[in-house]
């Protein structure tokens, strides 16, 4: 009896010294990360949970983690970067490019927390960007396209203009037209992430030109479908999408976002973090072929594989001259390489492509 007492009165103790304990420098990290679109199964978004998953099994109780999907890159940013904020998450990820301007100012009001921005070039005191060198990735499988084509017709899905994707569009078609200068790629703009109805009318409509190889810089496998349906190729981007594009599935690029964010959570947590631009790829193991399709002759899984494996090694870069541009000018000279600042603002489109920027 005595004993059941004294063992209830050391666990109200217990309680109320825990309650007037401050915040213990070991309680977890909270870490919030924002979503453009549903993180479904495939894909931009996909790719980024599978990354904060990561980082949850390698920090274990180090961190916790929380999510916010389907968020448009308008005002609604900004409510959901200040609400994490608010609720004590001191490191916040904004995983899609038109969070820019509301991270700066979100990032501003609140100066202890520390903000991480894919893909944008504007930082502050408290405001890092990071971004993977997807360019790799659109050229190992421009590479496969370019092996593949029967029409020397490609067909590309794109997004909105902005270096990024105008890289990786130029990226797909020199590592096309590195094995079949034959290559041309047709451009249709969506001006948006993510709009399945919109990406699959967009693949009809460049099928129906002759199209025989399609890729995208979109968020759904709405393309790689729809070249299913009708017949011709496709790839997955950013994850394997060989589920949803059966036997036109040719191969696919899957991002591993999970080392990044592991890394940035340890730099916050020993007060090490300093804000900064990170660009990782191939060599440091954030992208990755997958989902060949079992159809994919030898010799061209072979040829991506060694494009790959000489990419890793840092043997070889995908923006190495001689190229031109789409007027026929050249911009890179034989055996020189498009530096990062370069790359890093791109404007314009390589020979071989067909279409113009959006206005
Ligand atoms: N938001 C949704 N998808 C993307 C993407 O592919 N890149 C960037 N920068 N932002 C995105």
């Amino acid at each position: 009896m005595l004993l059941t007492r004294l063992k209830t009165l050391s666990a109200v103790a217990v309680l109320a010294l825990s309650c007037l304990q401050p915040a213990h420098a070991a309680d977890p990290l909270k870490v919030g990360f924002v979503y453009t679109s549903p993180i479904g199964d495939h894909g931009w978004t996909y790719s980024h949970e599978q990354g904060r998953r990561v980082l949850e099994e390698l920090s274990g109780n180090k961190v916790s983690t929380s999510f916010v999907e389907s968020v448009p890159e308008t005002a609604d940013a900004e409510r959901v970067f200040r609400d994490l904020a608010q609720k004590g998450h001191k490191l916040i990820f904004g995983t899609s490019f038109g969070y820019m301007n509301q991270m700066v100012k979100v990032a501003k009001a609140f100066p202890n927390t520390t903000f991480m921005h894919a893909t944008g070039y504007k930082t502050e005191k408290n405001l890092g960007a990071y971004d993977l060198r997807t360019y790799e990735a659109a050229y190992m499988l421009g590479v496969i396209a370019g092996k593949m084509s029967k029409t020397n017709k490609l067909g590309m899905v794109a997004s909105v203009p902005i270096p990024e994707v105008i890289r990786n569009i130029n990226a797909f078609t020199i590592g096309a037209r590195s094995v079949n200068p034959a290559i041309t790629n047709r451009i249709v703009w969506l001006n948006s992430w993510f709009d399945p109805g919109r990406e699959r009318e967009a693949a009809l409509a460049l099928i129906s030109q002759g199209c025989d190889v399609l890729m995208q810089n979109v968020n759904s496998p709405a393309v790689v479908q729809a070249a299913q349906e009708k017949g011709v190729m496709g790839f997955g981007w950013y994850s394997d999408m060989s589920k949803f594009g059966g036997k036109a599935h040719l191969a696919a690029v899957v991002l591993n976002w999970g080392p990044v964010y592991k890394k940035i959570a340890d730099e916050v947590q020993a007060g090490t973090w300093k804000s900064d631009k990170r660009w990782l790829g191939t060599r440091d193991g954030a992208i990755s072929l997958a989902g060949f399709s079992p159809d994919l002759p030898a010799d061209v899984k072979k040829l991506a594989e060694e494009r790959h494996a000489a990419i890793k090694a840092g043997k070889f870069h995908p923006f190495t001259g001689p190229l031109k541009d789409q007027a026929g000018k050249e911009f890179v000279a034989a055996g020189k390489v498009y530096d990062d600042a370069d790359l890093l603002k791109m404007n314009f489109f390589v020979e071989g492509l067909e279409g113009s920027m959006p206005k």
